[in-house]
């Protein structure tokens, strides 16, 4: 039973999940102390054990705190770090008052001579071991008294510490354009080690997540904490690892380092969550509490199965004709193919990246009937139709530019960097928002638009608000911008389901599948190279979310060429989608494609909706009394993971004891020749 519960003579709060227990507690200073991040403990238990209470010694260990703030004998990385108007800084707090709501406990704080609130938020899940935790700050002053705003230096959303004992190794993820998402495990150095984006989005570079153990967890055993920000701008996640045996802490939040902004009197300042979740089965359990918590807690639509979608982009690029994209259809509803997507190069003067980025109707010459006739050649083929956006963009070369040349980010007596030939639109001006809404919606009831890809492809640069007193919150406002659009456009539009994209997975991230259906996670559609980046991406999302594409050989992007099937059966582990160029696949081809989506489609539920596992070359899922394995590389007998009973192979009728799946393996069979690779279904009998 998830709850929290309270202890009053120790002013201990425990926080239980089906299986694991943190515990807080108000120290003799009244700042909230850290007690317990693992197995399970009863309040009793909790409220026995020993806080490091008080920082009298300049040689103090770091750490041990929920917050950490400035102020004291405290020496470890700020969370929260603030200057007031008369130069003062940092934070002496009063504990005011914790209210506790079924699994929800807020902890309300106060500064004791400065008007400045902050509430803890925490709140646990009957169904999930993650913890949620993130801070309001509140200006408790106001104008009439005189009071002056508080400049904001740094808000993390939380601080988790984690035993020292256990802090020695961080699992977190490296990435590039066309190559994100790619796993690392190091050892901590005892040092202050930063994770962060500063591009405006949560990033291709590193995504907003760590993991922390001993050193000896892996995909099946050991204790693992991981922790996510929901959070799709910039970010810092700071890890810092304490060698006088002080605990170790990771404290993150939105934003980057450099950036401050002033709380006004009277105003409120919610930051995003940031969730930690305890494992004790490795790797692979950790990641399945993170689907799992993805599934019940952030995406929308959880169990809508995603559809089996043809995108157009690596086919035409940018000439997209009606003509091109009518053949492209055709071929793709024989296939099986469920949504089609025209990409890129449909709208205004959009023949290369070079204009029409803001100009969001047809491009006349191309469409010189509307999107309309297209739309209703899909639907007659049976699929149901999406368009792509970059609402956040405008090219200089483009009619809204002209208009609105003061809607983008800049900076008086700055160059306006161009990347992609385009500017950034500042999403946190409401005008700007209000456009983007409008132009959106009507896109979309005009012609019952299923899909939307949206894109964003470059970082923040010169990001001012000229004659904005405290510009420097756009870097957290466009992202609230975003999310606002996205929010009404979902709320206004029920039936609408959209893919994130940032030039691939440059915002992949619990904010955004907060809004989004799935997740583009990188323009790499190589299957060689998708291995590891889906492997990346499984660390912390789920499955269903993940769009993956089969696209032609040579692969468009990387020259290499693999076999029909195994770019299939690579894609088939996420939300399989179709990219290659139709046109060009031959009869066989075809063929083959058309028996690999009926496939996918018998797969499916397993795949989007089942336990993942990562195997050896191989990853299987396991829903229900259903088990489908996807598995490449050599020959073997493939050793499968938390079966029970016999298992019948759908395929062959072949029978296998759980037992001799898990020790001795499930012989692969895996044909001769370049890249071999299965699926086997296996139903539980
Ligand atoms: C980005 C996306 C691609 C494609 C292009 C279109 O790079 O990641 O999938 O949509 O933009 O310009």
């Amino acid at each position: 039973m998830s709850q929290v519960s309270f202890d009053e003579p120790s002013r201990t709060f425990l926080l239980t999940t089906p299986a694991s227990s943190y515990a807080l507690r108000i120290g003799a200073d009244d700042s909230p102390r850290h007690v317990h991040w693992g197995a399970p403990l009863t309040l009793g238990q909790a409220a026995a054990l020993p806080t490091h209470d008080g920082v009298t010694s300049s040689f103090a260990s770091t750490g041990g705190e929920e917050l950490a703030v400035e102020g004291g004998a405290r020496f470890g990385v700020p969370s929260l770090l603030v200057r007031y108007a008369d130069g003062s800084r940092g934070i002496e707090w009063v504990h005011e008052a914790h209210e506790i709501d079924g699994g929800r406990l807020d902890l309300m704080l106060r500064d004791r001579h400065y008007p400045l609130g902050c509430t803890l938020h925490y709140a646990v899940h009957p169904d999930s071991d993650v913890v949620e935790r993130s801070l309001t700050l509140h200006h408790l002053g106001t104008d009439d008294e005189g009071d002056e705003p508080v400049e904001i230096l740094r808000c993390d959303a939380a601080s988790w510490s984690v035993p020292a004992a256990s802090g020695v190794r961080l699992s977190h993820t490296v990435g590039e354009w066309s190559g994100e998402t790619k796993l690392r495990r190091t050892e901590a150095p005892c040092a202050e080690t930063v994770f962060t984006s500063r591009r405006g989005v949560s990033g291709h570079f590193g995504n907003p997540w760590v993991m922390v153990d001993a050193g000896d967890a892996d995909e099946g055993h050991g204790e693992v904490w991981s922790m996510v920000l929901a959070w799709s701008g910039s970010w810092r996640i700071t890890a810092q690892r304490d060698h006088t045996g002080g605990p170790f802490t990771v404290t993150g939040g939105a934003g980057h380092d450099g950036l401050a902004w002033r709380l006004q009197p009277g105003e409120i300042h919610r930051t995003p969550v940031f969730a930690g979740q305890f494992s004790r089965d490795g790797f692979g359990a950790a990641s399945r509490g993170w689907h799992r918590y993805v599934a019940g807690h952030v995406l929308a639509l959880p169990d809508e199965p995603r559809p089996v979608v043809y995108n157009s982009w690596e086919a035409t690029g940018w000439d997209v004709t009606p003509q091109g994209q009518r053949a492209l259809a055709q071929r793709a509803a024989e296939l099986g193919v469920e949504l089609f997507v025209v990409d890129d190069g449909w709208f205004g003067q959009r023949t290369s990246d070079r204009a029409g980025l803001g100009d969001w109707h047809p491009n006349p010459e191309r469409f010189p009937h509307g999107l309309g006739p297209l739309v209703e050649e899909v639907r007659g083929l049976g699929m149901r139709f999406g368009l792509w956006v970059e609402p956040e963009m405008t090219n200089p070369d483009s009619d809204l530019y002209r208009e609105h040349p003061d809607w983008v980010l800049h900076m008086p007596h700055r160059r306006r960097t161009e990347l992609r030939n385009q500017l950034v639109l500042n999403f946190a001006r409401p005008e700007v928002t209000e456009w983007a809404f409008t132009w959106l919606d009507r896109l979309v009831s005009e012609h019952a638009i299923d899909f939307l890809k949206w894109d964003m492809n470059r970082a923040l640069t010169e990001a001012g608000w000229p004659g904005h007193p405290d510009g420097e919150r756009l870097w957290t406002d466009h992202t609230r911008g975003v999310y606002g659009v996205l929010d009404r456009l979902r709320r206004a539009h029920p039936g609408l389901r959209i893919e994130g994209c940032a030039g691939g997975g440059g915002r992949a991230d619990l904010g955004m599948l907060a809004r989004t259906d799935q997740i583009w996670i990188s323009d790499n559609t190589d299957a060689d190279d998708r291995i590891a980046i889906q492997h990346g991406y499984s660390q912390v999302y789920p499955a269903r979310t993940m769009s993956a594409w089969a696209t032609d050989s040579p692969n468009p992007h990387t020259r290499r060429s693999t076999p029909l099937r195994y770019r299939f059966h690579v894609a088939m582990a996420g939300a399989l989608g179709i990219g290659g160029d139709l046109s060009r696949w031959t009869a066989p081809e075809l063929a083959e494609a058309r028996e690999l989506v009926a496939l996918y489609k018998e797969i499916r539920p397993v795949v989007q909706f089942g336990e993942q596992y990562r195997l050896d070359d191989a990853v299987q899922y396991r829903a229900g009394e259903k088990v489908v394995v996807i598995a490449w590389g050599r020959d073997r007998a493939l050793r499968l993971a938390d079966l029970h009973g016999v298992y019948v192979d759908d395929g062959t009728g072949e029978e296998h004891y759980a037992a001799t799946l898990l020790t001795h393996g499930l012989p692969l069979r895996l044909p001769a020749g370049d890249r071999p690779s299965t699926v086997v279904r296996l139903t539980r009998r």
